[in-house]
């Protein structure tokens, strides 16, 4: 297994960063997954400009232009003969002596890239049986738009639902509103078959998935409300679903043991996730 770093190629076993990387000692860093199908990478622009509006919003430097990162993951990709999987990439502000302020702006950031197969049919097996949720209390910074490592309330959350016989956690707002998902944005379908899903400027991550499933979802006629939705509504919603590069369309049936859907996952999840490769890019 091969995985890129800092401009070298090279074994996993001997693959290191820095002991003061500025990833380890603060999460100071982003990063991105994108699923990778028949050797391609889905939505890779929109990867790349969220990746950018995360370093920009951290005032972070990139470690290259877009072209010669493409050019990286492509060749993990082929290192690591993945057609199908995911290929991740992360970027940290560098290398420099603990200090909470920004190191100075010649110290270069760090850039890690791995990939891996994964065989898609245990994603389909995990869909056509459907998975279980339960919420947690929102605990994150208020600054979760922004796709940093700094992942430990996502951690516990999960490992939370874990205990319980769940596959993902929804964060729950004061006021009883879903958030997202440890690592995906939750959504719930209504009786009229309407997909909603909470605004992207409020409280979640911006999911690529989720961008795409919009515009599927409106091409295919039906309607999406982008608005926050209760514990209390999600359920009895007629069916429910997660979206993220690793899950793409994933049916949700429980959520704190309430039966969704019947404890089924439902046709409009289903036709929603067998659409969904015909329009990522
Ligand atoms: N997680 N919300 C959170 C908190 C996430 O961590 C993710 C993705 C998403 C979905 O985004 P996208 O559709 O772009 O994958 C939403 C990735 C898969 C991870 O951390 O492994």
């Amino acid at each position: 297994r091969i995985v890129y770093v800092n401009g070298r190629y090279v074994p996993y076993a001997e693959a290191s960063v820095h002991i003061d990387d500025r990833g380890f000692q603060f999460a100071d860093g982003v990063y991105e997954v994108c699923e990778v199908r028949d050797g391609r990478i889905i939505d890779e622009p929109r990867h790349f400009a969220r990746l950018k509006r995360s370093l920009d919003e951290l005032k972070m430097a990139a470690p290259m232009n877009e072209a010669c990162l493409s050019v990286v993951l492509t060749e993990v990709l082929h290192r690591n003969r993945v057609r199908s999987g995911l290929v991740y990439l992360q970027v940290t502000r560098g290398v420099a002596r603990r200090e909470f302020f920004f190191p100075a702006d010649d110290v270069p950031p760090t850039l890690v890239v791995t990939a891996r197969s994964v065989d898609p049919l245990k994603g389909e097996s995990v869909a056509a049986e459907g998975i279980r949720v339960v919420t947690v209390p929102e605990n994150r910074w208020e600054r979760v738009d922004i796709k940093t490592t700094g992942l430990l309330p996502n951690v516990l959350a999960k490992m939370q639902a874990k205990a319980a016989g769940a596959r993902e956690a929804w964060f729950v707002d004061r006021d009883g509103f879903i958030t997202e998902g440890g690592s995906s944005n939750a959504w719930i379908i209504s009786e009229e078959d309407v997909l909603i899903t909470r605004p992207a400027e409020s409280g979640i991550l911006r999911g690529v998935t989720r961008t795409t499933l919009i515009d599927l979802a409106r091409k295919e006629g039906l309607k999406v409300e982008e608005r926050a939705f209760t514990v209390t509504e999600a359920k009895v919603a007629k069916e429910a679903f997660i979206t993220s590069a690793t899950t793409i369309v994933t049916p949700v049936i429980e959520l704190d043991s309430a039966a969704i859907g019947g404890g089924k996952p439902g046709p409009l999840v289903k036709r929603l996730r067998s659409g969904f490769h015909a329009i990522a890019a």
